[in-house]
């Protein structure tokens, strides 16, 4: 036939396709790398749409449709029957050339009246209702509920609107009818609200597709492939923008010059030129061209080109669609043509016929090709070799066309065998997948409310910090005084240590280490002088449960086979060495070697030992054991043990603080202040024992439900209050506790408390480090919570690092409100406009925690700021300063023995 030296160039052969199938696949990765997505023809956009319909959307929303070939408004009431049953009652405006091709605001009033029609014949205003907006033009956003109008395609092309947010023009325009009352929650794309209706039936489609006036496609990309937001986990929808392939050229070989022809005469020369091949505002008079050229050159009508065929638009995809309808024969093409004017021959129908078959059936071709691009995509996402997945799709061409939707799934077949794809035609069109946007993002705002609110209480003011400063101050002082001090929460021990080292320590020492995580033993060598340095051999040991709330007698006997063990591995059970004994509780103290337990703090609970000096008990086990003997010179407690480690290599070094399994502070005080000691002169090493504060309900006003179940849980109820706000042995405990609350108000691991969540301690502070560590690391959030049982969503992850966030700030808030206290007093005390002084700090939470340590120091600068104050990590730990305090009380011994 002739006419096929025409059409040629318009059949596509399967490898052609494959080989546009290849294009398509490298414009999405440009589309979605940073580096190439500012010049990418596909522009990828992300929808901020990040999951498909799961059910629970329920309630009354209004849907905008726009920019399809009808404006429809839609009021969708999702019922919560656990049927997904729903209704739609829509209504269609025209859109005049006027609103289409006028200015802007003319536009958005006029959607603004229609809406207000609308809800006035559904007798649905003054209801507050949400709004999903179905726009069907390429929007740059950066949330669900605001996007920027990148341009204008098809037969739209409004002055004054490129460039700008339509959610705030249509909000503007809404604001003009105080009658009606809706929010436009969501913006979606026409393709994306049609896979949201079609993922409302069926739940694997993952996949939309448009094929009418415009054409275009979405699918849901993995987050760690969309570099221009932020995130890893889970999957967004992505507006391909796919009708723009080809604007840079890509196509070129393959448009002809009818294609050529075509785009000149649109509105958008230059633009969206694959579109231009396919869609059904195009084909109709791709059509044309070629009739008009085949006439000219007298293959047609006689040569004989009428004013019909000279005039643009004459030929819609309706015609092209009736005149492909072979089961009728000749007779249908007979017909329009007449009505066209065309009065065709009997072998001009069979040509015309020919013309739209070609033409049409490429579009279906091409749109078949770049959708096997997305499928493949899709498919090596997952890393199937053979996948099955539904397309949800909607559009004139598609659906009225007699042979469009058959060619594409065959197309399709071809090009990817190893994809079965379920096409699956969109209900009630993309208004009720808007509307399903839309309730997802109610949804999602009310729980961002709530958790708010249940958060709210853990925020601490400044106004508050400042006075809990002040309070901490005051119950120092109390601890100090005689006459309060029995009394006094805040215990305020004297340690009888009265100065940090001065480098002429020296010696062989060992060192026990207890009361932290780890239970150490260590023989520590220190040099003085010029070889002065500190050598430590260390080896850790287990206290299981039962032991340390056993009795006291197992307990210390567990300690000196501890000792023992460590003896042996180093090979000097027969030497008799002075020991330093870290022991991290509260202790009365009458001299160094002398500590009676107050009470045991943490996870400790033995026996028969408050009250009793644990000194004393050590050397009975020892003796018990009759094994080995040693010299116990110092019991000190932890955060003494750290300022002296510190303070061995900083002078300036005076307080000691502890932010681990519990919390503490010590710090050089003047003699003259503390009443219970005799002497006025020089200094003696506090141990605060702050963990303790609020124990008389001062702060019981800033504690919440949480941290009173927290405390009712705990070993020692109504006891250490701040530390169990404050330290890593309840952080988690607190960060459960609301898990749980957050839990039954359904706003978390869908209303479903499991088994590990009732677990008390399943959140240790290291678990609450890695949560909190990377700022947006989800993955890693899922897997620490699958680690302790707990399955999670994404949004889940997301909720659950904000918790543990809120609760570890106010930690570090509380803890540098006590410390601000205390170098506020040491500032006093010393009389001097600013200070300069050093906090030797240690313990898991403040070490391992990523932000704790910053938000204290904050903190304190905030709360004093009079002071400069620098942050000492202790590297080596207490045992260090405890051999360094043996070394000074052994020195001071033996002067005193001579
Ligand atoms: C409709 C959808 O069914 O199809 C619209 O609701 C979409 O959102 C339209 O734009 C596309 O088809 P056409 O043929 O109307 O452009
Ligand atoms: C260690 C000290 O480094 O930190 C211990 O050596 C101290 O003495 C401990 O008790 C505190 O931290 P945590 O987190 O182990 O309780
Ligand atoms: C045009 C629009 C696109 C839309 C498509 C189908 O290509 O740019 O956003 O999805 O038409 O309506
Ligand atoms: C607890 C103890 C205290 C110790 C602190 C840090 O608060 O009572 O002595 O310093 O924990 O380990």
């Amino acid at each position: 036939m002739a006419v096929d030296r025409y059409l040629y160039q318009l059949r596509l052969s399967d490898d052609v396709l494959l080989d546009v199938t290849a294009r398509f696949q490298a414009e999405m990765g440009k589309g979605l790398a940073r580096d190439t997505s500012p010049t990418a023809a596909v522009k990828m956009l992300p929808s901020f749409v990040r999951s498909l319909p799961d059910g629970s959307e329920k309630g009354d929303f209004l849907a905008l449709d726009l920019g399809g070939s009808q404006f429809h408004i839609h009021w969708v009431k999702e019922f919560d029957d656990g049927k997904q049953s729903s209704q739609l009652e829509s209504k269609s405006y025209p859109t005049p050339k006027e609103v289409m091709q006028g200015n802007g605001a003319e536009l958005f009033d006029y959607i603004a009246d229609c809406l207000s029609d609308f809800m006035e014949t559904k007798n649905l205003k003054h209801k507050k209702l949400p709004l999903g907006f179905t726009f069907s033009f390429p929007c740059k956003q950066t949330k669900l509920e605001e996007g920027v109008l990148l341009a204008w395609t098809k037969h739209f092309r409004v002055r004054g609107v490129q460039d700008t947010d339509v959610v705030s023009s249509l909000h503007r325009a809404l604001q003009k009818h105080q009658d009606i009352d809706v929010d436009v929650l969501a913006l979606v794309n026409d393709t994306v609200g049609t896979m949201m209706t079609c993922g409302y039936d069926d739940q694997r489609c993952e996949v939309g597709l448009i094929i009418g006036t415009g054409t275009n496609a979405c699918y849901m990309e993995e987050m760690r492939h969309i570099d221009l937001v932020e995130g890893d986990e889970g999957r967004m929808c992505i507006n391909t923008e796919w009708g723009a392939f080809g604007d840079d050229g890509a196509l070129d070989d393959l448009r002809t010059e009818f294609d050529r022809e075509l785009d000149l005469g649109s509105l958008n020369p230059g633009k969206q030129l694959f579109e231009k091949m396919i869609s059904s505002l195009y084909l109709g008079e791709l059509v044309r061209l070629i009739l008009l050229k085949m006439t000219k050159e007298g293959l047609l009508f006689n040569g004989k080109v009428s004013t019909a065929l000279l005039t643009k638009g004459k030929i819609e995809m309706k015609h092209v669609s009736a005149m492909e309808k072979y089961k009728e024969g000749l007779s249908n093409t007979k017909e329009i043509l007449t009505e066209l004017k065309l009065f065709p021959s009997e072998e001009d129908c069979v040509a015309v016929q020919h013309v739209c078959a070609v033409v049409s059936s490429r579009s279906a071709k091409l749109c078949a090709a770049a959708l096997a691009a997305i499928l493949t995509r899709l498919r090596e996402n997952k890393q199937l070799l053979r996948m099955r997945t539904t397309v949800g799709i909607d559009g004139g061409l598609y659906k009225t066309h007699p042979k469009f939707a058959g060619r594409l799934h065959r197309a399709v077949g071809r090009l990817v065998p190893a994809c079965e794809v379920r096409f699956l035609r969109s209900r009630g069109g993309s208004g009720r997948g808007a509307a399903v946007v839309a309730a997802v993002a109610r949804r999602l705002a009310a729980q961002r409310r709530r958790l708010h609110t249940a958060l709210a209480a853990l925020l601490l003011p400044p106004a508050i910090l400042w006075e809990l400063r002040d309070k901490m101050r005051a119950e120092l002082e109390h601890g100090l005084k005689r006459e309060t001090q029995a009394q006094a929460t805040v215990k305020m021990l004297p340690t009888f240590v009265r100065g940090t080292p001065d480098g002429t320590e020296k010696g062989k020492f060992l060192a026990l280490d207890l009361g932290g995580t780890n239970f150490r033993v260590l023989l520590v060598k220190i040099k003085s002088g010029r070889r002065r340095s500190v050598q430590m051999y260390n080896k850790i040991f287990a206290i299981p449960l039962e032991i340390m709330q056993g009795t006291g007698e197992e307990l210390f006997d567990h300690i000196v086979q501890c000792l023992a063990d460590f003896l042996e591995y180093m090979g000097i059970k027969g030497a008799r060495l002075p020991l330093g004994f870290t022991f991290s509780f509260p202790c009365r103290q009458a001299s160094i070697d002398k500590g009676t337990l107050v009470g045991w703090t943490k996870g400790f609970k033995a026996t028969d030992c408050e009250g009793e000096d644990v000194v004393d008990m050590l050397r009975e086990a020892i003796r018990r054991r009759n094994e080995f003997d040693l010299d116990i010179v110092a019991v000190v407690n932890d955060t003494v043990g750290t300022m002296m480690t510190c303070g061995y290599e900083d002078p300036n070094c005076e307080i000691g603080l502890i932010a681990g399994t519990g919390t503490n502070v010590c710090y050089m005080e003047d003699m003259k202040n503390i009443e219970i000691v005799e002497g006025n002169e020089g200094k003696m090493c506090i141990n605060t024992e702050w963990g303790a504060f609020g124990d008389n309900g001062c702060i019981d006003y800033i504690r919440t439900k949480y941290d009173r179940e927290v405390d009712e849980g705990s070993l020692n109820p109504g006891k250490q209050r701040y530390e169990k706000m404050t330290s890593g042995m309840y952080l988690g405990e607190i960060v459960r506790q609301i898990l749980i609350d957050l839990t039954k108000q359904g706003l978390l691991f869908r209303g479903h408390i499991s088994e590990s969540l009732r677990k008390k301690g399943i959140f240790e502070t290291k678990f609450l480090s890695q949560i909190e560590r990377d700022r947006l690391a989800l993955p890693q959030v899922r897997h620490v919570l699958r680690q302790l049982g707990l399955d999670s969503t994404c949004e889940d992850s997301i909720i659950v690092k904000e918790v543990c966030a809120a609760v570890s700030t106010r930690a570090a808030r509380l803890c540098g409100a006590g410390l601000a206290a205390v170098v506020e007093k040491k500032r006093e005390n010393q009389g001097v406009e600013r200070l300069q002084i050093t906090v030797g700090a240690d313990g898991t939470l403040y070490k391992l925690h990523p932000h704790f340590s910053r938000i204290l120091q904050e903190t304190v600068k905030e709360l004093a700021p009079q002071c400069d104050v620098s942050f000492m990590l202790s590297e080596d730990g207490s045992g260090k300063g405890a051999a360094l305090i043996t070394a000074v009380a052994k020195r001071l011994h033996n002067v005193g023995q001579k």
